[in-house]
């Protein structure tokens, strides 16, 4: 307690610099009505809806595997819904929809490295990547509408709260489905990758592998190409 006492007495002045910083910031902040602020919170999630759109379209175009290809298919169903609900909330309050896209979230590894791991990529490498990218989009996503809903509990926007919740209940399903289907995807898509790597000298009688192929001489598609053809022979 004592010691308590006294570093609060030594560092009175700078505390005092805080809570003066803060004051002022709160201050400067624009004073929105209530519905002036959903409307900007509903706005913001709906950027994020407009972007997942867009995404959902080129991921279902690229997408492989048939199974992801139909979740990715419905879910951007399920999107279009989220978007409408938003719009109407948003016009609800006097508000116009937002027509612009946000950024949606991925993990970006330093370009020199991105570089790098592009040259020796396998398509299967690209597809769990982006199937990572939709994990991480989704978990974004369930933050986001359980971030908003919490806020708009305390703020009384009682018919938000129902369309929220329902949002939040779909964007948790999309996650989960992902997150459970992911071993079995991985695994569907290993051989490729495996194929893909250079085996240990004098391991290569274990598998078919060209001369080529061992001395790097072709390129990673070339690689799977020919290990490809040659195990479909043995
Ligand atoms: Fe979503």
């Amino acid at each position: 307690m004592a010691r308590k006492r006294s570093s609060k007495s030594t560092k009175g002045k700078g505390q005092k610099k805080t809570r003066r910083a803060k004051n002022s910031g709160r201050q400067n902040a624009k004073r929105l009505t209530l519905e002036e602020k959903l409307a900007q919170y509903f706005n913001e999630a709906l950027s994020f809806e407009n972007a997942a759109v867009s995404r959902l379209q080129s991921r279902i175009k690229e997408v492989q595997l048939e199974d992801v290809k139909q979740q990715l298919q419905q879910h951007l169903e399920v999107t279009r819904e989220q978007q409408n609900r938003l719009k109407q909330l948003i016009t609800n309050l006097g508000a116009r929809p937002i027509h612009d896209s946000g950024q949606l979230p991925i993990l970006v590894p330093p370009r020199t490295l991105a570089n790098t791991l592009k040259k020796s990529m396998t398509s299967a490498e690209r597809q769990i990547k982006s199937a990572k990218e939709d994990l991480i989009i989704e978990n974004a996503e369930v933050t986001m509408y359980d971030t908003l809903l919490q806020v708009a509990q305390l703020m009384n926007a009682g018919d938000a709260v129902p369309v929220l919740n329902q949002n939040l209940a779909e964007e948790r399903a999309m996650a989960d489905w992902i997150r459970a289907n992911t071993p079995a995807m991985i695994t569907q898509l290993y051989p490729e990758i495996q194929s893909s790597i250079v085996l240990p000298e004098g391991e290569e009688g274990r598998e078919v592998v060209t001369e080529g192929a061992v001395t790097g001489g072709l390129s990673a598609t070339e690689e799977n190409e020919s290990l490809g053809a040659t195990a479909t022979e043995a």
